[in-house]
């Protein structure tokens, strides 16, 4: 007979290769664990309290208090791509007693592998079916719970049913073009969209649809927004791809972004309120909000997507000043590297 230990404390999925930036955000974000001197990441390392553990990119901390959340109004760590929000441990003799002690409690379970994938994927084929295979954007979010385990050993598994994520393992890993788009940021824009959607319910970008993206060079995210339909003022001090700049649906414009005026803008798009306002542009995330806030206080768009690029140390008072903004949300994307995206929905 399969056994469940329930545990404490919740346990992290880091995002591929960001272990250091989610142990950062523990310590800087929620007061968790400590920094100590290092030479190894950006001068910064981790030492988590005692009891804390990585299996792989799995960091289970017993002694993190649920109540942590509510300081941060319960947003659970950006650079995890998932947490095990009610984490237990599951003894069992065979693969059919792993899979059916999973099933009892619900339908949907993600595996997190570090070892044992043989064994793994054999419990895996036991469960009801998931889509574990990259997607064709555009792709529809579920919402309905995702668990996640990872094996320790053959006969023992760390669980949670309940995670704060739909996506297995907290991440949507999109079929590649490796042709068409002139940039790899396309990938961004097709997470943050698919994203958008699934928290706010609005539909993609489509014709007719009023786009100003600022730092649009060379066109990766132009390029996915003109493939939906829409029509883009793009605006970088360096041209895009000629192909987006044949394309009479989108109006390049060399200029600075950020001094342009949102009135400006519509009416060079030709309406009283963009649908879609986005920015990839690297800059001091201060000028970023300053330049967010100056568009909500004009009222000119509709919704917002913007790439906050860190430079150095995450500064996580001024991630919290975005965080306030109504109708927003803060994540990590599974393309984004050093830096979040902020999401808002302003209708
Ligand atoms: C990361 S790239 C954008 C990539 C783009 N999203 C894509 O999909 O291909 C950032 C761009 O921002 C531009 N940029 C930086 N500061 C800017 C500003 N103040 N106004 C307009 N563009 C700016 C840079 O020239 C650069 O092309």
């Amino acid at each position: 007979m399969a056994q469940i230990e329930k545990l404490s404390g919740i346990a992290f999925l880091a995002f591929p290769e960001m272990k250091n930036l989610l142990t950062a955000e523990l310590a800087g974000r929620f007061d968790y664990g400590k920094i100590v001197e290092s030479a190894t990441v950006d001068g910064l390392s981790f030492t988590p309290f005692g009891t804390s553990s990585w299996y792989g990119d799995l960091l289970y901390c017993p002694d993190f208090k649920h109540e942590i959340f509510e300081n941060v109004g319960n947003e659970l760590p950006y650079f995890a791509s998932t947490c095990m929000i009610e984490p237990f441990i599951l003894r069992f003799e065979s693969i059919g007693e792993a899979a059916s002690a999973l099933k009892e409690i619900q339908r949907n379970w993600a595996p997190y592998q570090y070892q044992l994938f043989r064994r793994a994927s054999l419990i895996q084929e036991k469960l009801p079916y998931i889509n574990l295979k990259t997607r064709k954007f555009p792709v529809n979010i579920p919402n309905s719970p995702m668990g996640l385990y990872t094996l320790l050993d053959d006969k023992t598994m760390l669980a949670s049913a309940l995670t704060n994520s739909p996506l297995p393992a907290g991440r949507i890993q999109f079929e590649e073009d490796h042709e068409n788009p002139p940039s790899r940021a396309y990938l961004k824009i097709q997470e943050s969209l698919s994203l958008f959607r699934a928290f706010f319910g609005v539909d993609f970008p489509k014709e007719g649809e009023k786009c100003f993206e600022a730092g649009a060079c060379p066109g990766g995210w132009t390029w996915v927004l003109r493939q939906l339909g829409a029509d883009v003022l793009a605006v970088d001090r360096a041209e895009l791809a000629p192909s987006l700049m044949e394309d009479e649906h989108v109006h390049f414009m060399a200029h600075d972004a950020f001094t342009l005026k949102p009135e400006e803008v519509c009416s060079l798009l030709e309406c009283e309120k963009i649908d879609w306002l986005l920015s990839d542009v690297i800059c001091y995330p201060a000028r970023l909000l300053q330049w967010i806030k100056l568009w909500l206080d004009a009222d000119r768009a509709k919704n917002i997507i913007c790439t906050i690029k860190m430079q150095g140390a995450i500064d996580w008072p001024l991630i919290a000043e975005f965080a306030k903004i109504p109708s927003s949300r803060i994540v990590h994307l599974n393309y984004n590297k050093h830096e979040l995206t902020i999401l808002i929905h302003n209708e």
